[in-house]
């Protein structure tokens, strides 16, 4: 007897070490600017990745740019880094002609969860391919493990069960994930962790498009 899942949901994992000097640096960067607290949690903080809703939004400039960590002093070593695994991601997913195609790193930021904060379940809009980047990080220090929820999709039948199976199963705790781990996934996938038991689990999370999709008979192209 044989069972497979014959459509699994592709979760990437990879290494990269985190320099000290570096570790250092994000730390003092978000002590400096915590900019936004997360409306679940008020031990969460980010730093700014998206301009201001008070900004001029009619202005055609005004894009989101400026705000990404990764263009920020002391992050290029670690964008080209993310940048190159994202490309290996987009080609293993969606096939060798991606490796033409030009990986658009959309809206980053740093995540700062103190002791007692949580992330609800969300997903990230506009964006193909979303990642975190594990900077300081240690579940047996208490920090909480990302968990992933199963998509929902309303052909599926729901039996609310005692048992629990991998093909049950409502939802996938990563208790695996050590620092300098980077994940990957597909954007539309929700995501978050339950209660933070440790200070400073901080991580760098972000965006990923592809410049153009394409098939035999049309494509499109993102601007910026
Ligand atoms: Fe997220």
């Amino acid at each position: 007897m044989e069972v497979k899942g014959y459509f699994p949901i592709p979760i990437w994992r990879e290494q990269i070490k985190v320099e000290k000097k570096f570790k250092k640096h994000v730390i003092n960067y978000i002590e400096n600017n915590k900019m936004l607290s997360n409306r679940s949690s008020p031990k969460l903080s980010h730093s700014q990745s998206l301009k201001s809703l008070n900004s001029n939004m009619n202005n055609k400039n005004s894009n989101y740019e400026e705000n990404n960590i990764l263009d920020k002093p002391g992050f290029s070593k670690i964008k080209i880094e993310i940048k190159k695994i994202l490309k290996n991601c987009f080609i293993e997913y969606l096939g060798d002609n991606q490796k033409e195609n030009e990986v658009v790193l959309r809206e980053s930021w740093i995540n700062n969860c103190d002791k007692g904060g949580s992330q609800f379940a969300h997903n990230h809009g506009n964006s193909i391919l979303s990642y975190t980047y594990y900077i300081n990080y240690d579940f047996n220090k208490g920090h909480a493990p990302i968990f992933f929820e199963r998509p929902i999709f309303n052909s599926s039948p729901f039996f609310s069960l005692l048992s629990w199976t991998k093909w049950t199963a409502s939802r996938n705790i990563l208790f695996e994930i050590m620092e300098g781990d980077i994940l990957i996934w597909p954007s539309y996938l929700q995501h978050g962790y339950f209660e933070n038991k440790g200070d400073y689990r901080i991580s760098i999370s972000g965006n990923a498009l592809l410049k153009e999709i394409s098939n035999s008979g049309y494509s499109f192209q993102i601007k910026s």
